[in-house]
Order: structure tokens, then sequence, then C-alpha cells
């Protein structure tokens, strides 16, 4: 399924005096099978834009009868998102989302009970005996929980990286083809961060084919990316892969954002004279300066 908006606006509380424009006429396209990355100033629409993917947030015309559609084209594989008919509840059995700290959503007495609330919310239809619980242990022991330990303690007891972790098995219990997540790896320690990229690429390759983060991690971003868009102000500036967006350091730094440390490293043998091509990956740009041999470096 891919993912294609063209002319995307969105205003919160339009019409009152309290209207924000969240998104100015964006327009892009995310291929099935990428690991898509969103980037951005805080505020710049990056959460808004990731809810309209599975319908959380919707367009006038596929809200209130009647409503003209107005040129605003927003579709997930066959599922028109500017249409009211469109069944909304499939579109997120497909499209699953993990939103910011996701953890701070557990709820149920237990790990087991949690993750099954998310199944059984989408099912299309009461689920059969044996299928939960089935659909329930696969999703806990993909994303690398044990799933005999865990599954009756209290979503509580687990630490920070396995909270987050049971957090979105209770999203891709589902399985869905497409997952979005808005900032997955934020607040947790480095080693915590680099478990739940890995865990993503994991998902990608066994369960969902596609996956999509918001981040503000510009590493992150360079490592684990196949394209990533970068919103400023409610609009889309660029939708580029790493390779070819770290190379504008200078524009991505008059946005306000950051750069890589592979960009920033780059940039400071550019300044003393040394030309290094490589993609921002950490593993890349080592290769590269190896293969410059000893005099330059
Ligand atoms: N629920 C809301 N009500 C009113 N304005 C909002 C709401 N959520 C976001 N906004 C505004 O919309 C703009 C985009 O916000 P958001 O999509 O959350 O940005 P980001 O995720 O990039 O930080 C900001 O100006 C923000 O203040
Ligand atoms: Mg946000």
């Amino acid at each position: 399924m891919r993912i294609v908006a063209e002319h995307l606006s969105y205003t919160y509380n339009a019409g009152t005096p309290f209207a924000a424009k969240a998104l100015d006429d964006v327009s892009l396209t995310i291929e099935e099978g990428e690991f898509f990355g969103v980037i951005g100033q805080t505020g710049s629409g990056k959460s808004t834009f990731v809810q309209h993917l599975n319908g959380l947030l919707r367009t006038p015309s596929s809200l209130k009868r009647g409503k003209k559609k107005d040129g605003t084209v927003l579709t997930v594989g066959g599922f028109d998102l500017t249409d009211r008919k469109t069944d909304f509840r499939a579109l997120r059995r497909q499209v699953g989302m993990v939103f910011q700290y996701p953890e701070n959503q557990l709820f149920a007495e237990t790990v087991f009970s949690d993750v099954a609330f998310g199944y059984k919310n989408f099912a299309e239809k009461k689920p059969e005996a044996g299928e939960v619980e089935r659909a329930v242990r696969d999703a806990i022991s993909v994303v690398g929980l044990d799933y005999e330990r865990v599954k009756d303690m209290s979503p509580f007891e687990l630490s920070g990286g396995q909270k987050r972790r049971a957090a979105i098995a209770g999203v891709i219990v589902t399985k869905p083809e497409i997952l979005v997540l808005d900032e997955p790896a934020a607040g947790l320690d480095p080693l915590g961060k680099r478990e739940v990229m890995a865990l993503l690429h994991k998902l990608k390759e066994s369960w969902c084919k596609t996956v999509v983060i918001v981040s503000h991690d510009m590493d992150e971003v360079a490592e684990n990316c196949t394209r990533v868009a970068v919103f400023s102000e409610g609009k889309v500036q660029y939708v580029l892969p790493p390779a070819e967006l770290f190379r504008r350091t200078e524009e991505l730094l008059r946005l306000g954002l950051d750069i890589p440390l592979t960009a920033k490293l780059v940039r400071a043998l550019g300044q003393r004279g040394v030309t290094v091509d490589c993609d921002f990956t950490a593993e890349d740009l080592v290769r590269k300066l190896l293969a410059l041999g000893g005099d330059q470096c």
C-alpha cells in the first residue's frame, strides 16, 4: 500500500479565533517498503501529518455530508481518506499508529490484556477461541519480550524500554501493513534507542511492509531511513534520501534543524580542504575516511 497526499492542509479550531494552520498544501508520496522519516522543528506539523494516515485527523470532505472534495488527495492503498464512506475502521487495521510516549497509554492490569485490547478493538469480527491468545503471544514475542514471563505482569513492572515494546506490541498485534510511529525512541537511553530502531527494522522485514517514523534525531534518520520529508511551518520543504538531504547542511541549519554527527564531520573536514563523499551513515563515513589514506586524515 502506498501513501499519497496532495494539497493536504489542516487547521485546528478552524473558524474560531483560535484557528491554527498546521498543514499547508502538503504533497508527498510514501512508497510501500520504505522506512520513511518525517523531521522538522517542534510545531512544524509532523504529528498532524502522521495522524492523518490512520484517519485520526480527517479532511473536511471525509467528515461532512455534502462537503465537496476540494482537490485534496489522501489515499492509503485503496482507501480514499477524503471520502466519508471509507471504512476507517478497516483502515486502522492496516495502519498502526504508535503515539509519542505510548507507554503512558498502557492501562490494563496485565501485559496480556493490554495487548489483547489492541487486537479486540480493531478485530473485524468477534475473535474465535484461541485466536486472541495466539495473536497476543506472537506480538509480544516479536517485540522481543518473553511471553511467559511478562504476560501476567503489570505493565508498570516493566522497565522503560520494555514498556515501550509492550505498547508497540498492542499496535502491531493486528498485523498492520503500515506502521507509523511518532518519536519511537524519544526519552529512551542510547541502548534503548538502538534496540527500538533494530526492532523496527525487524518488524519491517517480517511483519509490516512500510514503517514511517517522526524523529528529531538526525543520526537516527541518517542511519535508518530510505527517504526523509522535512517539514517547516506546515509545509514540506524536501523529500530526499538521507544521502542527498544531509549534503544541504547550510539550508538545514537555516531551517533551524540539526544535522547528523557524520554531516558535521564531513563539513569540518571540508573546511580543512578534505572532501568526503559519503551517505552519512557512520559505517560509510569510516570506510571513506580509511580509503583516503593516512596523509590526508
Ligand atoms: N490540538 C491542537 N489544537 C490546536 N493547535 C494545535 C493542536 N495540535 C497541534 N497544534 C498546532 O499545530 C501546529 C503543528 O503541530 P504539530 O503537528 O503537533 O507539530 P510537530 O509534531 O511538528 O511538533 C503547531 O502550531 C501546534 O501548536
Ligand atoms: Mg509532534
